[in-house]
């Protein structure tokens, strides 16, 4: 895609609906495609990345149809593919997919793009090898073959701390005989398990340990998907940072993935949530931030996965902090869909943030003026969603190169930023 031309905004301001959740779409999407019946998921996310797994659902029997608000979708038994499964860009199509293949008697290969291509497979294909699935792929990255048969339960610690992970071992499990138990050190984002009671299965949780019992049924369910918090989170950056104020509607809150808005509440956020609901078992509110004066603060480890995909706002949310902000125990975000540990420490430096790299976070001096410069984008749809932010508030023009991608995962943002911008 070209580049993009983005000039400092005097202010911020105006309601929106930010798309539906991503990890909830491929999550209904995935479990239906096995469910007895038709499915409907109202609000499915429409996007580059929940649209692999539409396609891939398809190709292994599931019977798919979209309208405008709604996506329908009836399960089957799994059949070998006709041809090979293309999951984009979307690393969470490719996991959750190989756990929920594996535990039926078929062939598949899934491939990906050159960044999908690029992430760490060996998570998903050790424990669904345990579990009796045979897995191949590129020396622990794509693409993944997986020969799926009859598994068996496993007790697994989860080694790095990641929802996919926990989900594909989860979906395995639906199809494995006797108990499948997962436990995570830090708990990462829970959708899987408040989804599965919906189609029927039934899931414990004790001491730490998820569990299920193999060979349930799942019946069809009727699913809403509240709107993503993750794409909430560009628009409470930008109306934090700038004057004015902007509400979002109907956003998941699940504590389990509010870990940004905890974050920046601690440095000084102004955000109030309103008009709580429930979409299905889960939380949802409008919530309404107002420009805020941050100070530094610390973030760790057990910190990280309930925001794991917001440190890269988090940390241009530092630069306008006063004191020394350090974020560390978030490595895991070098292999994501572009290294953006890097990536935000290399494109921020070149707008004037006084940001240091460390092996797992960054380290930042705060309150800097930043200021219009060339940068990349890396065409991974968060850095240059950030980087859209970082030049509403960078004197001058900024230009963004790389910047293919945002539609993964947000197909109108630009269309949304510019309808709250004031220049
Ligand atoms: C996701 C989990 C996270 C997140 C990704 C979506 C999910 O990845 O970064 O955007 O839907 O389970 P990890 O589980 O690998 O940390």
């Amino acid at each position: 895609m070209k580049s993009l031309k983005i000039k400092k905004a005097k202010a911020v301001s105006g309601r929106i609906e930010v798309p539906s959740d991503k990890s909830i779409s491929h999550r209904a999407a995935i479990l239906a495609s096995i469910a007895r019946g038709k499915t409907k998921i109202y609000d499915f996310l429409r996007s580059d990345d929940t649209n692999s797994t539409l396609r891939a659902v398809s190709l292994l029997g599931a019977k798919v149809r979209k309208s405008t608000n709604l996506v329908t979708v009836e399960g089957c038994e799994y059949k070998t593919p006709s041809k090979e499964i293309y999951c984009g860009n979307s690393g969470t199509t490719m996991r959750l997919l190989s756990g929920m293949i594996s535990g039926f008697p078929v062939e598949a290969k899934l491939t990906g793009d050159e960044s999908l291509s690029k992430r760490p497979m060996s998570r998903i294909a050790v424990p669904l090898e345990k579990m009796g699935a045979r897995v191949k792929s590129r020396n622990g990255y794509p693409p993944l073959t997986i020969r799926g048969g009859r598994l068996k339960a496993i007790r697994y610690i989860l080694p790095v701390a990641s929802a996919q992970v926990k989900t594909a071992i989860l979906l395995a499990g639906l199809n494995a005989v006797g108990l499948t138990y997962v436990k995570e050190k830090i708990p990462s984002r829970d959708h899987t398990e408040r989804m599965l009671p919906l189609f029927g299965v039934k899931i414990s949780k004790k001491n730490g340990w998820i569990s299920l019992r193999g060979c349930q049924r799942l019946k069809a369910a009727k699913i809403s998907v509240p709107g993503d918090i993750s794409a909430a989170a560009f628009f409470i950056t930008a109306a934090a940072l700038l004057p004015g104020g902007i509400e979002i509607k109907n956003v998941g809150v699940n504590p389990t993935r509010t870990g940004f808005l905890s974050a920046l509440r601690k440095m000084g956020l102004t955000a109030v949530l309103k008009n709580k609901k429930f979409y299905g078992k889960e939380p949802a509110a409008d919530i309404l931030v107002k420009k805020s004066f941050f100070k530094s603060s610390r973030f760790g480890k057990k910190d990280i996965p309930a925001m794991i995909d917001e440190i890269p706002l988090l940390a241009l949310c530092a630069t306008q902090a006063k004191g020394v902000t350090v974020i560390t125990g978030s490595e895991e975000l070098k292999y994501k869909e572009s290294d953006r540990l890097e990536a935000t420490y290399s494109q921020l430096k070149k707008m004037g943030a006084k940001i240091k790299l460390l092996p797992d976070g960054f380290e930042i001096h705060g309150p800097s003026k930043l200021k219009g410069a060339r940068v990349k984008g890396f065409n991974d749809h968060r850095i240059i969603m950030m980087l859209a932010l970082a030049a509403l508030i960078a004197d001058g023009e900024t230009i963004i190169d790389e910047t293919t991608g945002v539609s993964i995962s947000f197909p109108d943002f630009f269309r949304h930023l510019e309808k709250v911008t004031v220049r």
